[in-house]
């Protein structure tokens, strides 16, 4: 009886083996938009939802308000100084390009770093711009070693209260 049931899982198995071996191999349909391209084009409506108001559409900005993203030396440098203005903002009002701006960036916190990515390529490769596209992971990356700063000032915090209750005893 035993042997019974052993060949026929083997058969069994053997049948079932070569039922998916038989199987078409469905091939993952290769998309015609290149990754930047369709990381562009989410980044628009990022945009338009959250930036146009101060930027304007062409990235032109506002004279002395709200700076123009078109070929500033900015948008086309760092891309760890453009993900920090993001996700914290500009208050500082310094000299970008020569010019100053009175208007105060507030920051993107609600932003995810898929959408920080996506409207930081937009900047960069619109209006004219032709900088490298910013990858999620590099938006990551910051977002991960700021978690951390956070983790090690709660312990910073937490020896000095260790600490200070020494002192005081
Ligand atoms: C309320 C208006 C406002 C909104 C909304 C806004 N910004 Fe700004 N942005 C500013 C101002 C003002 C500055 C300059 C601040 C300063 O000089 O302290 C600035 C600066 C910048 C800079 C630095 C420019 C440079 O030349 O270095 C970048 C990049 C930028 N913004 C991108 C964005 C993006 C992307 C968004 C949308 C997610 C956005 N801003 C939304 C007002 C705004």
């Amino acid at each position: 009886m035993r042997t019974v049931i052993v060949m026929g899982c083997i058969l069994g198995s053997l049948a079932g083996w070569g039922q998916s071996a038989k199987k078409p191999v469905v091939k993952k349909s290769t998309s015609s938009v290149s990754p930047v391209i369709s990381s562009t084009n989410r980044g628009k409506i990022v945009y338009q939802k959250f930036c146009l108001s101060c930027h304007q559409p062409d990235g032109g900005g506002v004279q002395n308000l709200n700076p123009p993203l078109a070929g500033t030396s900015g948008v086309l440098g760092s891309k760890t100084r453009l993900i920090r203005i993001v996700r914290n903002g500009l208050q500082e009002h310094v000299e970008l390009d020569g010019e100053y701006y009175s208007n105060n960036m507030p920051p993107f916190k609600m932003l995810t770093d898929q959408q920080v990515a996506d409207v930081l390529t937009y900047i960069r490769r619109s209006f004219g711009n032709k900088a490298t596209p910013v990858y999620k992971n590099e938006v990551a990356q910051l977002t991960v070693k700021k978690r951390n700063s956070r983790v090690l000032h709660l312990f910073k915090l937490l020896g000095l209260m260790v600490t200070g209750s020494r002192y005081f005893y």
